[in-house]
């Protein structure tokens, strides 16, 4: 009796312990990091559905453990050893089928209540029927980084998926064809969805629909590599008229300019264009991400640096330097050189 009465002493210390910790670790995030990557605050359908379902799974959870812990305490003080207790044993009680009845009934009733409610859930993203305005993407995951098609915009960019608003009057979701170039990757944005992996040789699909403009941000979210903990990703949802002005500006050729004359050679006769793409041009490589408006977008090397003139020269004077294990190689360029390339590419609005 002793020895059982310390290991329970000693289990409830562990429980409190890391319950305690958990609840540290939560709370000592930084707010504004806490804000956007928090699943306890969906704007988005899918991700309101998927927050409903975990407080539901959360607040049984809390449940049982308040009920468990509470009785483990009640036993504890109640039934501790008292002066006069020893060499005395406590009444056996073998047996009690109402006991083992409730149990053994609750639990399989709370499993199935869980087993209903998230097949409803699952029902309820997952056969989402497309709307007809349904924005459609391609995000393809490769080691590190995001690329993102629209087949039918004719758009192809990198690590920003730029998305319209959903607005009551007019639903626009976006509807997602998830596909790997390498290894398995996991496509997940707290605040619009739950995670869905991105598997080579398969084709996966989800759906956003942030109901509010803004950056919402994420990452990768399955083990990938070097650098899994920087592959970024952000989505900027744009209210509908915005929406339509980005897809013009992406649609359009690059822009030509004279003084970049230079730069564009050294671009087209290095290797760059094996892997880089910019449209309009010779330059049709499929390994990097597509150049053709390169500076409209926010940050370099899925989210590593914010793209600004000294980043970017940094980045192609020696991508291993500003994120380890970087595919793009390292092109030996010249001062020279570097300074006429980043003035080219600086043009790629
Ligand atoms: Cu891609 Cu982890």
């Amino acid at each position: 009796m002793k020895h059982r009465l310390r290991v329970q002493t000693g289990f409830a210390w562990i429980f409190a312990a890391v319950f305690l910790l958990c609840c540290a670790v939560t709370l000592s995030a930084p707010p504004a990091l806490a804000d956007v990557t928090s699943i306890f605050r969906p704007l988005s359908t899918p991700a309101q559905a998927v927050y409903e379902i975990a407080l539901l799974a959360l607040a049984v959870c809390a449940a049982i453990f308040l009920i468990v812990a509470g009785m483990l305490v009640y036993t504890i003080i109640r039934f501790r050893r008292r002066p006069g207790d020893e060499g005395r044993e406590p009444p056996q009680v073998y047996g009690s089928n109402q006991i083992e009845l409730a149990w053994t009934v609750i639990p399989i009733i709370i499993v199935i209540v869980l087993i209903l409610a998230t097949t409803r859930t699952i029902y309820d993203v997952q056969g989402a029927i497309p709307p007809a305005d349904a924005v459609n993407a391609t995000v393809v995951g490769h080691q590190w980084w995001w690329e993102i098609r629209y087949p039918k915009l004719g758009i192809v960019t990198a690590n920003e998926l730029h998305v319209p608003v959903s607005e009551s009057s007019k639903r626009q979701p976006t509807f997602l064809r998830l596909e790997s170039a390498d290894v398995a990757h996991s496509f997940w944005v707290p605040q619009l969805a739950g995670k869905t992996d991105l598997i080579p040789n398969r084709e996966n699909r989800m759906w956003i629909e942030p109901i509010q403009p803004g950056t919402y941000v994420g990452n990768c979210a399955e083990y990938c590599g070097l650098q899994h903990a920087r592959m970024l990703l952000r989505v900027i949802a744009h209210a509908p008229a915005d929406f339509e002005k980005w897809v013009a500006a992406q649609q359009s050729p690059p822009v030509e300019d004279a003084q970049a004359r230079a730069g564009r050679d050294v671009f087209f006769a290095t290797s760059c264009i094996n892997c880089h793409a910019i449209k309009t041009t010779t330059a049709n490589g499929k390994f990097g991400p597509d150049l053709t408006h390169l500076m409209s977008r926010q940050t370099l090397g899925a989210g590593v640096v914010t793209n600004t003139r000294e980043n970017l020269r940094a980045w192609v004077r020696d991508p291993q330097h500003v994120k380890p294990g970087a595919l793009m190689p390292n092109m030996q360029l010249t001062d020279g050189e570097l300074d006429q390339i980043v003035a080219y590419l600086m043009t790629l609005k």
